[in-house]
């Protein structure tokens, strides 16, 4: 009789390479590799579908998700300036869905009852997929064998490949575990879980140390259409060529590290170091474009509903109703985001140097102090007596009764 199949999300490391043999032995399925070009670092795409074949399973599938991940996820992230706990770009949880939805349609297309992953217990990354593929699909069986296995370290889980005839990846060994995509690079674990301890600079590949970055700063102009990205110094590009374009630029000048302290869904802080580059100067751009175009209110409940929205997403609920109506919101707010910024990177740092827009509410003779002044500061006397009018009352009331000192 033939094997039920699993849909395994597989990227050539070591944990998903054990998972192929260990589907099969210990759960007896067939499984079907998918591996998922988002932009990450990888030694050879075609190599790494080689290895899950050799290493035992039935099918092996590449799928380049890059245009989809910038078209359909990363543009709405950016028009959120999604930064969760005000600091981190999203970039594992942005890619989780779209992978997703891809394994559920491969499971679909090959008749597979069962999808697994190669996340651990204690991450965010777990929750995503099951979140993510018990919504598309609520049939499908999930299985996390890095859960349920018994191995606790690398060395164990070589030992393991080794008995049972898996080729371990020679891929360069590294202590940490890394995660990245074209939003950016996350790097976990080693040395870094001692959060008194600085990075070390090695653990960086896509920005170089502030310090060593070039001597005169780089000047950047970014146009937006609508809040997406169109154009990078006259140059036409897609939302894909915008990211990586950025990546480059920032990441020559040593802008987009972060080191920080997060809050996991599953309870735990963790010391997470990232480099982003393009994603934060892409998002540092868009939000002086908004502060231009969008009024104040605007700005403001925007504000608290990008809070919102990345904290769905971080969580793994990017297919939610309260993540799809903020959306909605947010795109509502996109129509007049359209301009140009000017950005200079300088050894580290990224800072706006010029805004310009037709949809820009900077009004030059309301702001000028100069000639050209059309602001009637008469006028502000009135509004300043009603603007204060109940705590002056307030004020009078505490005199009268003796309760201000
Ligand atoms: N802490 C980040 C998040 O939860 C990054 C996770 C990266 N995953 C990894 N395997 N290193 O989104």
């Amino acid at each position: 009789m033939a094997k039920e199949k699993a849909v395994l999300a597989y990227s050539g490391g070591l944990d998903t390479s054990v998972c192929i043999k260990w589907l099969q032995d210990e759960k007896d399925l067939d499984v079907v590799a998918v591996v998922g070009e988002v932009g990450q670092e990888h030694e050879g795409l075609e190599a790494i579908r080689q290895r899950a074949l050799d290493t035992g399973a039935v099918d092996a599938r590449v799928i380049d998700m890059r245009d989809e991940y910038a078209d359909s996820i990363l543009t709405k992230a950016l028009a959120a300036n999604s930064l969760y706990e005000n600091k981190y770009p999203l970039l594992s949880a942005l890619s989780r869905p779209l992978i997703s939805k891809y394994l559920v349609d491969v499971a679909h297309e090959v008749g597979a009852t069962t999808i697994a992953h190669g996340c651990t217990g204690k991450g965010n990354d777990q929750v995503r997929f099951e979140t993510a593929i018990k919504v598309l699909d609520p049939n499908l069986k999930i299985i996390a064998p890095v859960r349920e296995w018994e191995l606790k370290t690398r060395d164990q889980e070589m030992d393991w490949a080794a008995e049972h005839g898996v080729e371990v990846p020679t891929t360069k060994e590294t202590p940490y575990s890394i995660d990245d995509n074209m939003w950016g690079r996350a790097i976990e674990c080693g040395v870094l879980e001692d959060p008194w301890n600085e990075p070390p600079t090695d653990i960086y590949t896509i920005t170089i140390n502030p310090e060593d970055a070039p001597d005169t700063p780089t000047y950047v102009e970014i146009s937006f259409e609508k809040g997406v990205p169109v154009k990078i110094n006259d140059e036409d590009v897609s939302v894909a060529e915008a990211v990586y374009k950025m990546n480059e630029i920032a990441g020559t000048n040593g802008y987009g590290r972060l080191d920080i302290t997060e809050d996991r869904l599953v309870g735990m802080k963790s010391r997470e170091c990232y480099e982003c580059p393009g994603s934060m100067s892409l998002i540092t751009a868009h939000k002086a474009l908004e502060n231009l175009c969008l009024e104040r209110d605007v700005l403001k409940l925007k504000h608290s509903l990008e809070q919102e929205w990345a904290t769905q997403v971080y969580d793994g609920r990017w297919y939610s109703p309260v993540k799809n109506a903020i959306d909605a919101f947010i795109a509502n707010t996109q129509t007049c985001v359209t301009g140009t910024v000017r950005l200079k990177f300088y050894k580290g740092s990224c800072t706006v140097v010029g805004t310009k827009s037709d949809f820009s509410l900077y009004n030059y003779s309301l702001a000028t102090y100069g000639d050209e002044d059309r602001f009637d500061q008469k006028l502000s006397k009135g509004f300043i007596d009603l603007y204060s009018l109940q705590l002056v009352t307030w004020s009078e009331n505490r005199h009268k009764n003796g309760l201000c000192e």
